[in-house]
């Protein structure tokens, strides 16, 4: 008998049942007006849900307005935008995917084009299209990079002040429906550039030595924990590295999943990068799987679980990347974006029995038939 796929086996993490590890990486639409999810959300997150996934994220959704990478970003900075979102976790729950939420804040990176329109600082293209700049703000007044925003440096009072802003998001992510949250603690925005001392240059108690870089991050989570009910798993992601001189290290990354684990942290969620630039990885060579030896090493060094995620391609790579038990969870970003079921494609890569079960009964059903129908093609005289 050959071993079913793990890939394919449930995960229960504290009162949440998965059904199988494949998880919906978060991914920003900038198809927001004001923060609310609309149509678009719907459909972009429903079809993770009716493709297979075992945990769908919505995209990094802002705890403040300000907080938005673009003007489109998805936000829950007030009651208002739990209605639209409660209408997709009641789907993806209607259809066995576990909704997330990843909260976030973007720091000096918020302000920022939508990836068509530019990818860089608002600007005067932008105002005419009725997309004003915001200030920014973040650990120390420095910019991400030539040409962009200073931000200013947040004083301890507006630090207290964006502690409640997450406790509030978690709040309303409880009323939204919402099973898993995750904090957004990578990519270079607000939390990651408390942690880098490349971005971090405090002298207060919020800076400086790595406790204190951390300190934030700690802070919030401990927040978001006494909010979140304690049968639902919380998620850390991070930038596993910065991949720059003097920048966070994978040591860092180790030692932050020591501190997170006993203040209720059940999965770090292990990209990479961000920190000067706008891409989601570090500048390191990208190859598939090119970030699984960060998501081992914090899992066999700190023994908190991961999920890894980056160019996971194959559904014979992410079997691998479990049964050398280099993570616990396999996120899946752009290639569920050009084949949002490819979880349901994996699971018949991986030869599990009676494929069509887990497809929608609406097209299951006509695919088995199919199946069970089909004869040889008659040789060709
Ligand atoms: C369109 C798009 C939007 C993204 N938005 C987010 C986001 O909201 N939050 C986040 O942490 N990462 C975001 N990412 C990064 C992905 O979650 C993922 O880490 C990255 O794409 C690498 O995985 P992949 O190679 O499977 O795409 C985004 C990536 C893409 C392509």
């Amino acid at each position: 008998m050959p071993q079913a796929p793990l890939l394919f086996s449930p995960y229960e993490i504290r009162g949440v049942h998965l059904k199988n590890r494949v998880v919906i990486s978060p991914m920003c639409q900038y198809s927001a007006v004001d923060g609310m999810a609309n149509d678009w959300h719907f459909a972009h997150l429903a079809r993770f849900a009716l493709g297979g996934a075992g945990l769908v994220f919505a995209e990094a959704t802002a705890v403040q307005q300000e907080g938005r990478i673009t003007h489109g970003d998805l936000g829950i900075w007030s009651d208002a935008h739990v209605e639209p979102l409660k209408r997709i976790t009641a789907f993806l729950k209607a259809h066995n995917a576990v909704p997330a939420i990843q909260l976030a804040h973007a720091g000096r990176k918020a302000s920022m084009q939508r990836p068509w329109h530019g990818n860089g600082p608002l600007d005067d293209t932008d105002r005419a299209r009725g997309e004003d700049v915001w200030p920014v703000a973040a650990p120390s007044a420095i910019p991400m990079d030539s040409g962009w925003l200073t931000p200013h440096a947040l004083s301890v009072e507006e630090i207290t002040g964006l502690r409640q802003s997450w406790k509030d998001a978690t709040r309303r992510a409880i009323d939204a429906g919402f099973e898993v949250l995750e904090v957004h603690g990578a990519h270079g925005y607000l939390l990651h550039e408390f942690l880098s001392p490349l971005s971090n240059k405090r002298t207060d108690r919020y800076g400086g030595s790595f406790e204190n870089r951390i300190r934030l991050a700690l802070e919030i989570v401990s927040d978001v924990r006494s909010v979140w009910p304690a049968d639902k798993p919380l998620f850390f992601r991070v930038s596993s590295v910065d991949g720059v001189d003097g920048g966070w290290t994978l040591q860092d990354s180790v030692a932050l999943a020591n501190e997170l684990r006993p203040l209720g942290v059940d999965v770090m969620d292990c990209s990479s990068g961000g920190l000067l630039g706008s891409a989601t990885a570090a500048r390191v060579k990208r190859y598939p799987g090119f970030q699984v030896p960060y998501a081992a090493a914090i899992r066999h060094e700190s023994g908190l679980a991961t999920m890894t995620v980056g160019l996971i391609l194959e559904a014979e790579q992410a079997e691998e990347i479990l049964r050398k038990g280099e993570a616990d969870l396999i996120a899946i970003g752009r290639e569920a974006l050009r084949n949002p079921n490819w979880p349901l494609h994996a699971e018949e890569t991986l030869g599990v029995e009676n494929e069509y079960a887990s497809w929608p009964v609406q097209s299951g059903w006509w695919l088995d038939k199919r199946k069970k129908s089909l004869t040889p093609s008659p040789a060709r005289g």
